[in-house]
């Protein structure tokens, strides 16, 4: 089981996919993966979320597979469960993190202020997904936060796209981003899934 540091440094992407069925989870996994990023988070905000998490670690176990939105301690139960790797929360859920401690799967709590960084720091959660980062200020709310938090290393998710990401990507505190842009709604309702994979594969270019 590799730590949340290391999930953090498998892509400088994390690509963040909502399905509403297994096939088409799946389908986006493979081409993610073809594409050169293996790593990958579901959220859980779907009714066919889970059934697509157990699916994509199933034909696609190389994958490095998280779980997001998640809030509560049963939620988090059951995606660990299902197979998740690691977990992500968009906001502060100690109840998760418990959870996370006690069966040593990698967590990434998020935070929206530096009171919560603070909070996380007490726990001694040192990597962050910051959300939702665009509304939050963008590169130079996280330049600001990491003066007061220079211990944190962020995640930041949250309205950002290919043309964004570098300059998050250029901040010595931002590990990789989060973005749901590698699978545009239009490409997985026409079942495009190259499309997906050259997606995928463009991440590499958006490190200075
Ligand atoms: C998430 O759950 O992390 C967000 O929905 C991703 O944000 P984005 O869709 O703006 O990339």
């Amino acid at each position: 089981m590799e730590d949340i540091a290391q999930i953090m440094g498998l892509s400088p992407v994390i690509p963040v996919v909502t399905v509403n069925d297994a096939d088409t989870g799946v389908h986006i996994a493979k081409a993610i993966y073809a594409g050169g990023v293996s790593v990958i988070e579901i959220t859980r905000r779907t009714a066919a979320a889970f059934e697509a998490i157990q699916a994509v670690k199933r034909e696609l176990p190389e994958m490095c597979l998280g779980v997001g939105t998640v809030w509560t301690a049963e939620q988090a139960r059951n995606a660990i469960d299902a197979g998740a790797e690691f977990i992500v929360s968009p906001g502060i859920a100690d109840a998760v993190d418990d959870v996370c401690r006690k069966h040593e799967i990698a967590y990434l709590p998020g935070a929206q202020t530096v009171s919560e960084l603070a909070h996380l720091a007490t726990r001694g959660r040192h990597h962050v997904k910051l959300f939702p980062a665009t509304v939050l200020g963008g590169p130079p709310a996280i330049r600001a936060y990491s003066s007061v938090h220079p211990e944190m290393t962020f995640c930041p998710t949250g309205g950002i796209d290919q043309e964004t990401a570098p300059a998050y990507l250029a901040l010595p505190s931002v590990a990789c981003v989060g973005g749901s842009w590698l699978t545009p709604k239009d490409a997985v309702s026409r079942g495009d899934w190259d499309a997906v994979r050259l997606e995928a594969k463009n991440v590499d270019r958006l490190r200075a």
